[in-house]
């Protein structure tokens, strides 16, 4: 699958040093839910166990570097018909719109693929630049929960934004 400078496939092993690369920059793991990687041996078995073993975790790939930059992943919700998603990309890719890119992509492969009735999506309250990407893909903030969440010693207030099949327009 791909969008105009993007690649999207599953993981493989050669992918471990591209992994280890974001998965350990503090900046990167500030507001996700995961602790950063202290090891490349942290990241291979990440890798093994969680991205390689998930079909719905896509490598994101820049087409001109062939590089690893990053990840998507939607989480199926099948009774409801339904997918979260989440994201991450390496800070040296960010600020190029390469996330808004790849949720564009993964909206039109949502809707008109997977003919799913809602896709949604959460961020912690500060942290920009993800509300930012949902928002110029067209998801609606649904509804902000303070203190939602105790995570790496503190409360944290989170979105949540999300987007209706009925309201997708495009495809
Ligand atoms: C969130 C993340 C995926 C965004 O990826 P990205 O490719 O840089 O996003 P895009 O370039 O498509 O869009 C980012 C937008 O946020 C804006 N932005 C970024 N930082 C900002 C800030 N501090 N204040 C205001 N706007 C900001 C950018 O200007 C851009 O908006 P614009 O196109 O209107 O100018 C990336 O920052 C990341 O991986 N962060 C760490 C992991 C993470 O937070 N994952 C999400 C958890 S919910």
């Amino acid at each position: 699958m791909q969008s105009e400078r993007l690649i999207f496939r599953n993981f493989n092993l050669d992918d471990l040093e591209d992994v280890y690369e974001f998965g350990s920059d503090k900046e990167v793991s500030k507001y996700v839910t995961w602790e950063t990687h202290k090891s490349l041996l942290e990241s291979e078995k990440i890798l093994k166990d969680i991205f390689i073993a998930n079909k719905y975790i896509f490598a994101i790939v820049e087409k001109n570097s062939n590089k690893c930059i990053g990840a998507f992943e939607f989480m199926p919700e099948i009774k409801n018909n339904s997918l979260c998603f989440g994201y991450v990309l390496n800070r040296k890719y960010w600020n190029k719109g390469y996330m808004s890119e790849t949720l564009n992509f993964m909206l039109d492969y949502a809707f008109n693929y997977l003919k799913v009735n809602r896709v949604y999506g959460m961020h912690r309250k500060e942290n920009i630049a993800s509300g930012r990407v949902m928002e110029k893909c067209g998801l609606k903030i649904e509804g902000e929960f303070e203190d939602a969440e105790f995570l790496k010693g503190k409360y944290i207030t989170l979105v949540y934004r999300a987007i209706l099949r009925k309201n997708y327009k495009r495809g």
